[in-house]
C-alpha cells in the first residue's frame, strides 16, 4: 500500500537541560544542538524506513534545498513537496536529564497550505494510507479530501487543540494514534482503558492506538484490545519516539493487519528511538530491529 505522511517540516532547536524550565524561572542549558524534525517529517521517514518508501506532502522554504536533499537521501518521495517563500517551521525543544522533552512549535510555512494543494495531492494520490498530526493548517480538508480519495486515514492529534473536538471531520478517520495526553483530552478520561472505551463509543467504527511510553501501549477496536508492554532501554531522548511509533505500527499493519504484530515492531523501533539524541536522526532504520 502506498504510504503518504501529510504534515509538517521543523528545524529543531534543542536545549538540554538539567529540568524542563517552570514558571517565572530562568535556567541556563548544558548545550544546544538543531536537527531536522517535524512530525509530518519524522513519520514520513518512520513509514520510509519501515516500508522502504513513502510519500511526505509539505511546504518547504525555498532557502532551505538541503532539507530536500536530507529527504531524498532517506527515500522519502517529495513528488508533493511545496518550496514556498515563508520560513520553514521551526520547534524550540528542551531534553531534561531523564531525556523527557517539551517542545513548542512554530508553524511557519506549515500554516500556509490551501485547498488547491490539498485537491491537486489527493488527485495524484489515491487508495493507500494517509497519515496526519496537528502540526498544519486545513487539517479538516485533508481528512474529507483523503477519504473521497479511498485513502486509510490515520491521525495523531499532536499539538492537541479544542478546535480538533469542534470542526474535525473525526468520523472520517480509521486510525487514531494518541498518547496519554491526547486521549486524555480526546476523552476526558485518564486511565488507560477508561480512554480506549471512551474512544470507541466515540468513534464507533475506528480502532485506537494508545502510547503509554515506559507503561507500553494497546490497540482497540470493537473486538479486540491487545497491550503491548514496552522494551526496556536506556532513555536518552523521547523525542520522536512517537512518530517513530506511528511510522513502524502503520507500515506492518498495512502489510500484514496483525494489530499483534504491528504494536510489538513498533514498540522496538519506538525503544531504539529513545536511545539516541535528536528527531529524525534518532528513527531506526528496519535492519536495527533485528
Ligand atoms: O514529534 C517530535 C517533533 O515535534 C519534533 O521534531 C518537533 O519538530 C515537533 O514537531
Amino acid at each position: 500500500m502506498n504510504l503518504l505522511s501529510f504534515g509538517s517540516v521543523n528545524r529543531d532547536v534543542v536545549y538540554h537541560v538539567d529540568h524542563i524550565v517552570r514558571e517565572k524561572e530562568t535556567i541556563s542549558c548544558r548545550n544546544v544542538t538543531t536537527g531536522i524534525g517535524g512530525k509530518g517529517l519524522n513519520q514520513a521517514i518512520a513509514l520510509s524506513r519501515a516500508a522502504g518508501s513513502a510519500c511526505l506532502a509539505a511546504r518547504i522554504c525555498e532557502k532551505d534545498g538541503e532539507l530536500l536533499v536530507f529527504l531524498h537521501a532517506q527515500n522519502v518521495d517529495t513528488r508533493f513537496v511545496e518550496i514556498c517563500p515563508e520560513r520553514t517551521g521551526h520547534a524550540i525543544i528542551q531534553v531534561d536529564r531523564r531525556g523527557q522533552n517539551s517542545i513548542i512549535v512554530a508553524p511557519g510555512a506549515n500554516a500556509g497550505f490551501t485547498p488547491d494543494y490539498v485537491e491537486r495531492v489527493f488527485t495524484e494520490f489515491r487508495d493507500g494510507a494517509v497519515v496526519l498530526q496537528n502540526e498544519i493548517n486545513l487539517i479538516p480538508e485533508v481528512m474529507k479530501k483523503a477519504h473521497e480519495a479511498g485513502n486509510l486515514i490515520l491521525f495523531n492529534p499532536s499539538p492537541f487543540s479544542d478546535a480538533i473536538l469542534r470542526e474535525y471531520p473525526l468520523e472520517l478517520v480509521d486510525i487514531f494514534v494518541v498518547n496519554e495526553v491526547e486521549g486524555g483530552a480526546m476523552t476526558g478520561e485518564r486511565e488507560p482503558e477508561k480512554i480506549l472505551r471512551a474512544m470507541l463509543e466515540a468513534y464507533p467504527s475506528s480502532k485506537t492506538v494508545l502510547t503509554l511510553g515506559a507503561e507500553g501501549s494497546y490497540f482497540a477496536d470493537r473486538r479486540v484490545t491487545i497491550y503491548q508492554p514496552a522494551f526496556r532501554t536506556e532513555v536518552v531522548d523521547t523525542t520522536a519516539a512517537g512518530d517513530t511509533f506511528l511510522g513502524y505500527f502503520l507500515s506492518s499493519y498495512t502489510k500484514n493487519s496483525d494489530p499483534k504484530e504491528a504494536l510489538r515492531l513498533a514498540s522496538k523501533a519506538a525503544a531504539i528511538a529513545v536511545s539516541k539524541p535528536g528527531a529524525a536522526a534518532s528513527i531506526p532504520f528496519f535492519e536495527e530491529l533485528a
